[in-house]
């Protein structure tokens, strides 16, 4: 029997084992463990990468979001729509600078963030909204850009998922006011501890991101707003230096992985894949099927030794954290369902055959 773990960083790991060595070597020997030639390597090759005028290193995802909402002003009184299936961090900050976040729900073939439900849920405290690329495929970034234009609403893109995804001929983070990554190692393009990202289109907000970063301050002990630390490791940089160079080649390998379970699951009677936007090319952060019997399922998977995870257990209003956010969890359906029926199967670009052929067999003989 072939057991299958449903990541492995143990194998990306070793294809960079060499190069890293020696970079983490040199910072060892530097000394220059704060900031440094790794940090400045690394933004203005993601920079590149995305075709972004800059791009400032921070802790993790989660600050990225943070600091992307303080540079934006959002603040108390403010609402921001955010979508009801998501991560945690894109709601929790909202409420975490002051403000309060709105749900809307998803839509169902893609579960990504509504754009009519976005609509509905704006009012007149409604400063802009965070659009996720949940699992990997961009929102609907013709719609969604275009109504919060209209709105006068500022649109942050929450890329933790979507390294290198593209919507159109371009690639997502350059369609919102801000973009938030996040390197978390579990991400398309992750390091080996915490590490994210702020970009954008503009230089100013970006500078800001970067100002308030760093305790507000431009120079040393000249502190022109209140700000925080957080800022992306050199140890982290190294990584993601080594790694970022493979990302294009990783991404292709899980669209391959993603077509051949596609494939092998149509006409599955009971089980269904996420539907793919013609617009866009997503990256498959993770391969996510969706059926009523996911937890037999996943215990009928896990008797074999196939992994497989629950991203996420629960639609974000229907948690305590985040219940006083919205009148009714039911208002959000589409949300709540798919908290019940997802289950996202093995997805790594360095899955061998043999596990995909086996993960293959165990879900078509489930069914
Ligand atoms: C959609 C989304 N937003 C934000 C985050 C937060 O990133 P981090 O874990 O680096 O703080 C994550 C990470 O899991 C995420 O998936």
């Amino acid at each position: 029997m072939t057991s299958v773990s449903v990541f492995d960083l143990g194998r990306a790991l070793a294809e960079i084992r060499g190069e890293l060595d020696a970079r983490w070597r040199a910072i060892l020997e530097s000394k220059q463990f704060v900031g440094g030639p790794e940090v400045g390597e690394f933004e203005r090759a993601f920079a590149g990468y995305l075709d972004a005028p800059d791009c400032v290193g921070v802790g993790n995802g989660t600050d990225a979001l943070i600091l992307a909402l303080k540079a934006l002003g959002a603040g108390p009184g403010d609402e921001v729509v955010v979508p009801a299936f998501t991560f945690a961090a894109t709601a929790a900050t909202v409420e975490w600078v002051g403000a309060r976040p709105v749900f809307a729900d998803v839509e169902s073939a893609t579960l990504n963030l509504d754009p009519e439900r976005l609509e509905a849920a704006i009012t007149d405290r409604t400063v802009g909204a965070i659009g996720v690329h949940l699992y990997g495929q961009p929102c609907d970034l013709d719609r969604i850009p275009e109504i919060c234009k209209r709105a006068e609403l500022w649109l942050i893109e929450d890329a933790a998922q979507a390294h290198g995804a593209r919507f159109g001929d371009r690639r997502v983070g350059s369609f919102g006011d801000l973009a938030t990554w996040s390197f978390y190692p579990s991400k398309n393009l992750g390091c080996f501890g915490d590490g994210g990202a702020v970009t954008g289109r503009s230089l100013e907000l970006l500078e800001r991101v970067r100002l308030l970063a760093n305790h507000g301050a431009k120079t040393r002990y000249e502190h022109l707003e209140i700000g925080i630390n957080s800022r992306l490791d050199s140890f982290q940089a190294a990584v993601l230096n080594c790694r970022l160079p493979l990302l294009d080649k990783k991404n292709e390998r899980r669209g391959k992985i993603a077509g051949q379970y596609r494939e092998a699951f149509t006409g599955l009677d009971g089980l269904a894949c996420l539907a793919i936007d013609e617009r866009s090319r997503g990256v498959f952060h993770q391969m996510t099927v969706t059926t009523s019997r996911r937890d037999e399922l996943q215990a009928f998977l896990a008797e074999r030794g196939i992994g497989s995870t629950v991203h996420y257990p629960a639609a974000l209003p229907d948690q305590a954290a985040f219940a006083r956010f919205a009148e009714e969890a039911s208002d959000f359906p589409v949300a709540l369902r798919a908290a019940s029926e997802v289950l996202c199967l093995p997805m790594f670009p360095e899955l061998t055959a043999a596990e995909l052929d086996a993960t293959i067999a165990a879900v078509r003989e489930f069914f």
